[in-house]
């Protein structure tokens, strides 16, 4: 069996992945051994001929922008932020959650504008950048790679710019949101190549999981 025969799935860690591989096993796209604990790099279904790989949340659009991956799934606000050229196939409904503002409730300023020429610390600074800069605001922000709230706390910035999902981590660390950037929910993503050359494979599973998710 040559490769060009099988479909590689990207799947993000964390908060995606079993929300991912439920759906995905609903529609019989699935591998034994498929588990975000697995230490396996690749885990092949050889009959139904797919290979899922499971990386970092911000790397699959890079996997699927050169085609190493042929799909993935992943989140709106990573695809918008990753800036990747990547076909969208389906807004799967799932990990619905917004990209926002946040500051200490106790240093809160009257209006957004009074933000101007601070420190804001964010795993999105593209998509921050955009935001703040057709607000007219010039801000100065540092890149972090998780726990994002900690920097207001600890006085590295004077605001965050963050997923919110249930809102927990913002109410147990005393911060409030104070502007809306966007919402974002998970999306079927593709090459833009393999989506022609295994066209009717993956139109199929857009096909499969649209009845499911219409149910
Ligand atoms: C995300 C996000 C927030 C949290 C929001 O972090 O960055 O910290 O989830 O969820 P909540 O509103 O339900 O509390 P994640 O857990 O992905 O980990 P990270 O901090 O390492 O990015």
């Amino acid at each position: 069996m040559q490769d060009k025969d099988f479909i590689t799935i990207a799947l993000p860690k964390g908060k995606l992945f079993s929300l991912s591989t439920e759906l995905l096993g609903k529609v019989g796209w699935t591998a034994d051994g498929l588990s975000e604990k697995s230490r396996k790099l690749i885990i092949t279904n050889e009959t139904a001929r797919l290979k899922f790989i499971i990386t970092k949340t911000a790397d699959v659009p890079t996997y699927v922008e050169y085609g190493a991956a042929d799909i993935g799934i992943i989140g709106k606000d990573v695809i918008l932020e990753s800036g990747k050229d990547v076909y969208e196939l389906l807004d799967l409904g799932f990990g619905k959650c917004h990209l926002m503002m946040a500051v200490p409730k106790d240093k809160r300023r009257p209006q957004l504008e009074d933000y101007n020429n601070t420190r804001v610390a964010t795993k999105f600074p593209h998509i921050a950048e955009k935001f703040f800069a057709a607000q007219g605001m010039q801000m100065e922000y540092i890149k972090l790679n998780g726990s994002i709230e900690l920097g207001p706390l600890i006085g590295l910035s004077e605001s965050i710019v963050d997923i919110v999902e249930t809102g927990t981590t913002l109410r147990e660390n005393n911060l409030e949101e104070i502007v809306t950037i966007m919402n974002a929910t998970a999306r079927l993503i593709a090459n833009r190549v393999s989506y022609k050359l295994k066209f009717e494979r993956i139109n199929g599973l857009v096909g499969d999981l649209s009845k499911i998710l219409a149910r």
